[in-house]
């Protein structure tokens, strides 16, 4: 597979297109942003360090039986995937209370949750990634009520399969955002990224972070807690 032409620049990745119709070349990006990109800053490693984090969880889905993009690992920083036309929702799925979630109904952090909670947020940087109820989603036509319901359930999924792939390695998920999207037959694949960047990650005895709270909230060096995540993780990839 040759890489093209950038197709699209992201705050943490960059896309582009390639000799093959329906395969996408990822970079990821040594940067780092938060609070809708208020907050940016250049992290050296961290490009690799997600790269390799979201090939290990993306590949570790599929051997359980979660369609995704994810096709290989082609460098330290680099991917290749599936293109998808990705549904505009962020679906969060969150097992003890954090962040929007502790502002938004005044439960502590850390106040575990009985079961697992579903959010969708409104994919929307002007609006600020608006929260969503499932009526919203259908007035602006984002996905029919079968598409949600089925969302919700991959989502709740990936949640079992993650909270034990963690636990395994002593670390607690609280908290991930998937997103979703259409393959060229009309398929609903996981995409985007599974890294620190998109979940709450907490050693299961201290607490000690693993995410990028670590930079939203300046609780140390980023590029060694998604280091010593991926080491708990069993280490890096090979490249095929
Ligand atoms: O900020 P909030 O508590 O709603 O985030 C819930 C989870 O979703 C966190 O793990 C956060 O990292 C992730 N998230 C994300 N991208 C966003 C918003 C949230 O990856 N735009």
């Amino acid at each position: 597979v040759q890489k093209w032409h950038l197709l699209y620049e992201g705050k943490a990745k960059k896309v582009y297109v390639t000799n093959e119709d329906n395969v996408l070349w990822i970079e990821y990006k040594d940067q780092a942003t938060a609070f809708n990109g208020e907050k940016k800053a250049a992290i050296a490693g961290k490009g690799r360090l997600n790269n390799e984090i979201t090939s290990l969880l993306f590949s570790k889905l599929h051997q359980a039986g979660i369609n995704n993009h994810f096709i290989k690992k082609v460098s330290e920083t680099e991917q290749l995937v599936k293109k998808v036309k990705i549904i505009p929702l962020e679906v969060v799925v969150r097992n003890v209370v954090a962040g929007s979630l502790a502002k938004r109904i005044g439960l502590d952090e850390g106040t575990p949750l009985d079961k697992p909670l579903v959010e969708f947020y409104y994919k929307n940087d002007d609006l600020g990634d608006p929260l969503l109820l499932e009526d919203h989603i259908a007035i602006l036509k984002l996905a029919s009520p079968e598409q949600v319901s089925y969302l919700k359930q991959a989502a709740l999924k990936v949640n079992d399969i993650l909270v034990s792939l963690f636990q395994a390695c002593h670390i607690k998920l609280v908290d991930f955002k998937l997103e979703f999207g259409f393959d060229s037959e009309g398929t609903i694949l996981l995409a985007d990224e599974i890294s620190p960047d998109t979940c709450r990650l907490w050693d299961i005895h201290t607490n000690e972070k693993f995410d990028k709270d670590v930079f939203r909230r300046d609780l140390g060096d980023l590029t060694e807690a998604y280091e010593r995540l991926l080491q708990r993780l069993g280490g890096s990839v090979e490249c095929t």
